[in-house]
């Protein structure tokens, strides 16, 4: 990636060249009607590690997709009737819906955070959507900065947080609402309030015509988001730092695999952190369905995304709470 940061007056040459950076798998920054995004095909699994990388963040959140419109996000995810009315009124929008990624989604598992729920958003930006109808694959993008950071409303506040870490930022002026947009669980008739945003509770309500569920309200729902606990994990047990594979365990490999004649999967024979993080979800649920007892997890360095899939493999060796 360039040291120097690519920002570009975002015009029909600069979004064609942004669509063809996403389109090699690179990061692309771009302006929504909220905050900056931080953009890469949703439907490959190393881009989507790439802007796990790019935050700086040692655990994997599942991120919002973007899509043009209703149409799009009907290819990826189950939309329940409720979803589609939000999705009607609010679309293109600052309204994120979190539904049920359908069996036949050609998303990365890494987005969803191996979830299998999508979070989807139709933008409303001018430069958003050419951006998304000259790639013409849905967008993964969270906001443009670093863990721990505020949300970038301007090109150069990409430039300065994460210049070096994409491959260009489409510069589309400040942006107009400056607040991310609501995300809403939409799987059922129980509407929730996952975060407030953009679009005010009480303008959905007015328009639903009943009350969105508050999580504080229900202790059996996260409290936020980024306090999500529904975190995907095996049925079998996991044991971390395996130095050998024990009768009847499926062994996850990174690098040269231990000798076993039991299932397996490597999440990268060449060691690359980023290829072990697009495969981790995949690889965790292929050894699930084997049936096995127990998942013997060889031991995998901390360095770069090393550090976000271990936090992942650790939870998943607790268990469901
Ligand atoms: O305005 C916005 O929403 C901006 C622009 C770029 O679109 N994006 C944004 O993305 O704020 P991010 O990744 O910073 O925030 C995504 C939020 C997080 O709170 C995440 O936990 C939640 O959406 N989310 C994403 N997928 C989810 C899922 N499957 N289930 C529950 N929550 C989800
Ligand atoms: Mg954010």
């Amino acid at each position: 990636m360039p040291s120097e940061p690519v920002i570009a007056r975002a015009d029909e040459s600069s979004i064609a060249e942004a669509a063809r950076h996403l389109a090699a798998g690179r990061l692309v920054a771009f302006p929504t009607e909220t905050v900056y995004g931080l953009g890469a095909d949703a439907t490959q699994g190393e881009a989507v590690a790439r802007i796990y990388a790019a935050k700086g963040r040692p655990s994997f959140n599942p991120l919002i997709v973007h899509v043009l419109d209703l149409d799009a996000a009907g290819r990826l995810a189950v939309l329940p009737p409720l979803a589609r009315r939000l999705a009607e009124a609010f679309w293109p929008g600052p309204l994120t819906l979190v539904v049920d990624r359908r069996p036949d989604c050609p998303l990365s598992e890494l987005v969803s955070a191996g979830l299998d729920t999508l979070a989807l958003r139709a933008p409303d930006h001018p430069v958003a959507r050419a951006l998304l109808a000259a790639a013409g694959c849905p967008v993964a993008a969270p906001s443009a900065n670093r863990s721990g950071h505020v949300s970038s409303t301007r090109a150069e506040h990409v430039a300065d947080d994460l210049g070096d870490r994409v491959a260009m930022i489409l510069d589309g002026g400040p942006t107009a609402h400056g607040l991310e947009s609501t995300v809403l669980d939409a799987r059922t008739d129980r509407v929730v309030l996952l975060r407030p945003g953009a679009v005010p509770a009480e303008v959905i309500e007015a328009t639903l015509g009943l009350r969105l569920v508050r999580p504080a309200e229900d202790p059996c729902l996260p409290h936020s988001p980024g306090q999500l606990e529904s975190h995907y994990a095996p049925r079998a047990l996991v044991r971390l730092d395996a130095w050998d594979v024990r009768p009847g365990e499926a062994l996850l490999a990174f690098g040269t695999p231990l000798a076993t004649t039991g299932p397996m999967r490597n999440l990268s024979p060449g060691g690359d952190p980023i290829e072990a993080a697009a495969n981790l979800f995949a690889a965790l649920r292929a050894l699930d369905a084997t049936g096995a007892a127990s998942i013997a997890v060889m031991p995998i360095p901390d360095d770069g995304l090393g550090e976000a899939i271990n936090d992942r493999l650790r939870r998943a060796a607790v268990g469901r709470r």
